[in-house]
This record gives structure tokens, sequence and C-alpha cells, in this order.
């Protein structure tokens, strides 16, 4: 009830609307409008009363609850349903808790102000401040093979990449294969969990954090130089909801393409344009052993197509690399 009274407020935006007609419009009493306004009032909507006009909402607050996404939200499947919370432990886990229930169908996305145990790629933390970043994870149930899920990451990353390009013409790139930088520094990471068998994907989880408004000093004195938000790159806030939405209806997009062959090419070849590791001096960071190499192409695959020191070629289907003048690394 409380998304139908913000929706009618929002498409009455400028204009007063009258209790009667609010309630008369959703079928409840104007006692339980009443209620719902001052709830949106305690989450921040500014929205002044009037005894003779009723009510006029002013501002909205920049809150990732469900029907700040979902307004104007264009998919079919990825948002139709979106958990919330101020504050968990990590999106990944709200899914992955959720798996075998019925709310948790293909598309739903989990997202919150805050995490207080964010994880990242080969068990890091993931710093996730309350209400400054865009904390959320997506529930995929594809039709596919467990060594086909890695491009499942390439593709949400040029998602985002462009979605963050669109919003605030910031000149965001992609460190294959799930780091977003701008101006050298990672803005954006991507933790992709993928649940099956050998031959067949059960569920695939895409875990996405950007840093949208983290501050400069909120990042701990080791990511000084390695990490950044798009606040400080912007040097203004940026609207989270917005973002997400454009992010999700991206990920719907090119989760539609990759079912397709052409569609992966497309994927592949935006992704090959946006790039910030082709041409570049790189270390692949291996479980025993790292080496060091020329990322030369991204196949359509979406593998890394590494050109070691004693000129033999390599494709990676996924890893953690390092990138020559990137992220810290020289
Ligand atoms: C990385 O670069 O190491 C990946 C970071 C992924 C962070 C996101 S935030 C939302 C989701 N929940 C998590 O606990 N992690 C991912």
């Amino acid at each position: 009830m409380i998304d139908k009274v913000l929706g009618i407020l929002k498409q009455n935006k400028g204009k007063y609307i009258s209790g009667e007609k609010i309630s008369d419009d959703i079928g409840v009493t104007r006692a339980a409008v009443w209620k719902h306004i001052n709830s949106l009032r305690e989450q921040g909507y500014i929205i002044k009363s009037s005894p003779n006009k009723g009510y006029i909402l002013v501002s909205s607050p920049d809150i990732l609850v469900p029907y700040e996404i979902k307004d104007n939200l264009n998919t079919s499947v990825i948002g139709k349903n979106i958990i919330y919370h101020k504050s968990v432990d990590s999106t990944n886990n709200v899914l992955k808790r959720m798996i075998n229930t019925e709310e948790c169908k293909q598309g739903t996305v989990a997202i919150a102000e805050q995490q207080t145990e964010g994880r990242g790629r080969l068990g890091r933390c993931w710093m996730s401040p309350a209400y400054k970043g865009i904390w959320m994870s997506i529930l995929l149930k594809p039709e596919i093979k467990t060594s086909e899920a890695p491009f499942l990451t390439l593709a949400s990353a040029v998602a985002v990449a462009e979605a963050i390009r669109d919003i605030t013409e910031l000149k965001a790139t992609i460190k294959w294969p799930n780091d977003i930088i701008i101006n050298g520094k990672k803005v954006c990471g991507i933790l992709t969990e993928v649940n099956g068998e050998l031959d067949m994907v059960n569920y695939v989880i895409i875990g996405i954090g950007i840093n949208a408004n983290v501050e400069h000093d909120d990042f701990p004195e080791e990511l000084i130089e390695k990490a950044t938000s798009l606040k400080n790159e912007k040097g203004e806030d940026v609207c989270r909801a917005h973002i997400a939405r454009k992010v999700i209806e991206g990920i719907e997009i090119n989760y539609r393409k990759f079912h397709v062959e052409q569609g992966r090419i497309d994927i592949v070849d935006r992704c090959k344009k946006l790039s910030a590791t082709i041409g570049k001096q790189i270390r692949v960071n291996g479980y025993n052993d790292s080496y060091y190499g020329e990322a030369v192409d991204i196949d359509y695959q979406g593998r890394l197509v590494v050109k070691k020191e004693d000129g033999s070629i390599e494709r990676l289907i996924s890893g953690e690399i390092s990138v020559r003048g990137l992220d810290g690394y020289v």
C-alpha cells in the first residue's frame, strides 16, 4: 500500500492531491493514508500537507527501497521481485538463504543500504558503508554449463560500465573480468557465485558493489591509492536509485543477448571497447604461482587471451590479474 500512496504522489508531482482522492484510488481509509504518509516522511520523503488541498510530494530521498528502484524500471524479469534491507550481512547471502523458497525466482534482486559482512573475491572483505553505495545481488537461473557462467560476469561488467557512463559521463572502463575502473582506480567489483554440477548450473548470483557516494575519508589507508567512488570522481553526489535501475536494465538486456551467439559477440565487442586490460602488461595471479605477459584480446567466449613472456598463448576463463599502471600495480 505504501508504494501505491507514493506512486500517486509521484504521478501528481508538483500538485496537491487530497487524502480522500488517494484513499478512494487505492481503497483504504483516510486514516491509513495518513499513516502511510507519515511512514514515508520517516524515510525521508518531504511531503507537505494543507488542510484544504491535501498532500504534495516535495522531494524524495536517495534510498534503495523497492518502490524507488521499481519506479519506471523497464524490465520483465530482473527486479520484479526486490528484497530490501537497511542493513544485512551480505546481499549474496540473502539470496543464498532464500534459494529454495517460493520467493526466490529468477531475476530476484537483493539490495541493502549497508552490508556488515560484504564479501569480495578470494575471500576478501568488501567495505559497504550505509547509504553510500549500491550493494546488490541478482539471482539468475540460466540453463548453461558451469564453464559458461563467467561470461555473465563480463556481461554484468559491461552493463555497469555503460550505466555509469550514461548517467555520470565518467569514463568507466573494465578491468577483466570483474572490476570497473575510473581514472585508474576501482569503483565497482563483481562477485559471481555459481552453484551447480559440472555440466549444469543450478543458479548464479551476481553480486555488484558500486562505490557511489563513498567519501574519500571512508576508504582505509591501504585502499586510498586503489579505490575511488563516483562521488569522488564526479565531485558531487550521484543518485544511487537511478544508477541501480540502469544497471538492472542493462543486465537484463545483456542476459537476453547472452542466450544467442550474436548477442555474446556484441557483449564481447562492447567489453573490448571499454577494456582497461587489452594491450597492457599484466601479471596473472594463480593460486600457487604467477606469471607475466601481455593481455592481447578477449575472445568470443569471454576469455582473456594472454601472450606470455615466452610467446605462448594462454586463454583465461576467469581469474585474478594485475594490470601494470592500474590499481596500485607498477
Ligand atoms: C570484488 O571486487 O572483490 C567483488 C566485490 C563484490 C561486492 C558485492 S556488494 C554486493 C554483493 N554482496 C557481497 O557480499 N558482495 C557483493
